[in-house]
């Protein structure tokens, strides 16, 4: 089998333009706004949160950037938050992650107003999501799910293998998955014979962050195969799966480049029209 392909940069711009599309109608009043929060100097982030901007710009959401200096007391940041979220033009709040050693990450995120927590990192939003309830859905899972519908297959009762469990990505795409009846397990790096597990999944997600991790043998024929990994190895952009030799196995299967990355952006920006109520 060779796999096709599923084109994540060219979903992306799709969405990205119906939401240009939807925006351009609206007076100026009315125009969704993104606040997005750096702290400090992590070039990686700082790549991030102007591709975020570069995306409200494009879209015409208002977006309200502020750069915080590395050594910002917590109590700046805190206060930031509260006025944030008394601010009728901010519908959605993004704190750029990971803050700077000496921040509590849990303590900013909580700040952040439930309504207005367009990551879905809130513990509201994170309970809602496990419970079944309209939450805000974190970026990149919900962009993965795009991505597995995209294919047009029915996932009910589907196995689907994560690999990975971090709170960005392994657990919400669990919920999500879970929630559309999908049977989940989720794999770590403690998972024993875990080739033999990612082998059950008629969905497999790589979300581990080593390059070429999962390879052919991990693979279902078959399967759906979404590599969420990007590892910059020798100047080059690879992902957690060996693309090759999945891809003579699978049925469908995301790049690295140009598969999830450019989804992440795409949906923060779905997610802020849905909290401005557009
Ligand atoms: N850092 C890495 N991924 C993310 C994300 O999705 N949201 C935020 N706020 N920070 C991140």
């Amino acid at each position: 089998m060779t796999a096709r392909i599923i084109d994540g940069k060219k979903i992306a711009a799709e969405i990205r333009e119906g939401l240009k599309a939807k925006v351009s109608g609206l007076s100026e009043k009315d125009r969704p706004g993104l606040a997005v929060v750096l702290v400090g100097d992590d070039p990686a982030s700082a790549v991030y949160v102007r591709q975020k901007e570069k995306a409200c710009q494009e879209i015409g959401v208002k977006s309200f950037m502020h750069r915080l200096p590395q050594d910002a007391p917590q109590g700046e940041i805190l206060a930031l938050i509260d006025r944030l979220n008394r601010s009728d033009e901010v519908h959605g709040i993004l704190v750029q992650l990971p803050l700077p050693g000496g921040i509590e990450t849990r303590d900013v995120i909580t700040a952040i107003s439930p309504e207005k927590d367009v990551d879905g990192f809130h513990p509201v939003n994170i309970g809602s999501l496990w419970s079944g309830e309209d939450a805000v859905e974190p970026c990149t899972p919900k962009g993965i799910m795009t991505l597995i519908d995209s294919t047009e297959a029915e996932i009910k009762g589907l196995e689907a293998v994560v690999i990975g469990r971090s709170n960005i990505v392994g657990k919400p795409v669990a919920a999500m998955l879970l929630r559309r009846h999908c049977t989940v397990t989720i794999c770590h790096s403690r998972t024993k014979d875990l080739a033999k597990v990612a082998c059950r999944g008629d969905i497999l997600i790589a979300a581990i962050g080593r390059p070429n991790f999962v390879t052919g043998d991990m693979i279902k024929p078959g399967a759906i195969v979404i590599d969420v990994g990007i590892n910059r190895a020798g100047g080059k952009l690879t992902g957690d799966v060996d693309f090759e030799a999945a891809a003579r196995k699978a049925s469908f299967i995301t790049p690295v480049p140009g598969g999830v990355g450019p989804m992440t952006i795409a949906t923060l920006m779905q997610n802020t029209l849905k909290l401005a109520g557009i």
